[in-house]
């Protein structure tokens, strides 16, 4: 899996004028570069560039891909696409639903993947590569190299996620938080920066760049019952991306907007 981060570490040390091809704020085009996509609606900026490829359901034209990580994208999309598969099937045994439930109602139809790169910070302290966040769409599937510095919020406190050669990290994701109906936690996370080298990230989320999906979900009817009434509205991924776009430095949630109870 490292091989593969190494692959695509040459798009961001290609020079200005070649990365600028790719350069923009408009995610709604198959290929954008650019750092904080967010930068107009967050109140904090992050200490990163990402490169994003939308690769599910229309992939973009070989072309129109930078040449030199071409066929590492693709490759690494296929597998990713192939493991989400798997992981689906196994989360909806999980809610105890019928292995092929997840799947069926369109969690492994939409896919982008993002390379992050963070580049070495003179006074790191002073930022974050990545601002304490929850990933907005079904689930996220994570590479990362061997530098650290991603953690999660496990009981108030930040634990280090320290990186596993040849281990990929899965977050769940808010949509799969309400679709559970909160059997399932979608996970706060971070990156701090450390390291005289620059960090690099390679992620398959599930769902979030779906954003002309019109469709709704809701915690999952299968689940619901007297005593598990449905604790959320029903919501458009669109809408839960566009409010966590607002999400407060401290993380509050931007679940509240959907709660239908405490
Ligand atoms: C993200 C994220 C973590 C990382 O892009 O949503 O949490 O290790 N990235 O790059
Ligand atoms: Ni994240």
């Amino acid at each position: 899996m490292v091989s593969s981060l190494i692959g695509f570490i040459r798009f961001f040390e290609l020079d200005v004028k070649q990365k600028k091809e790719y350069f923009g704020r408009d995610m709604t085009k198959k290929v954008v570069y650019n750092t904080n996509f967010d930068l107009y609606s967050s109140p904090a900026a992050n200490w990163r560039d990402t490169i994003l490829f939308h690769m599910a359901p229309n992939p973009p034209e070989p072309e129109q891909l930078p040449t030199c990580c071409r066929e590492i994208v693709t490759e690494f999309s296929k597998e990713m696409l192939n493991l989400g598969d798997v992981l689906f099937q196994l989360l909806s045994e999980a809610l105890g639903l019928r292995s092929n439930h997840l799947k069926e109602i369109g969690c492994l139809e939409g896919m982008d993947t993002a390379y992050n790169y963070y580049p070495v910070c003179p006074e790191p302290e002073l930022t974050l590569g990545a601002t304490q966040h929850t990933d907005t769409g079904f689930i996220t599937v994570l590479a990362q190299d061997d530098i650290g510095g991603l953690q999660v919020l496990h009981r108030n406190r930040w634990v280090d996620v320290p990186p596993m050669s040849q281990g990929l990290v899965v977050n769940l994701g808010t949509l799969l938080q309400v679709m559970s109906n909160d059997k399932f936690t979608s996970v706060e996370h971070r990156v701090v920066l450390k390291g005289a080298e620059p960090r690099v990230s390679a992620i398959s989320f599930f769902g979030i760049g779906y954003t002309l999906n019109t469709r709704l979900y809701g915690p999952v009817e299968e689940l619901l019952s007297e005593d598990n009434p449905p604790k959320y509205k029903k919501t458009t991924i669109k809408d839960l991306v566009a409010h966590a776009y607002k999400q407060g430095l401290d993380g509050t949630s931007f679940l509240h907007h959907l709660k239908l109870m405490d």
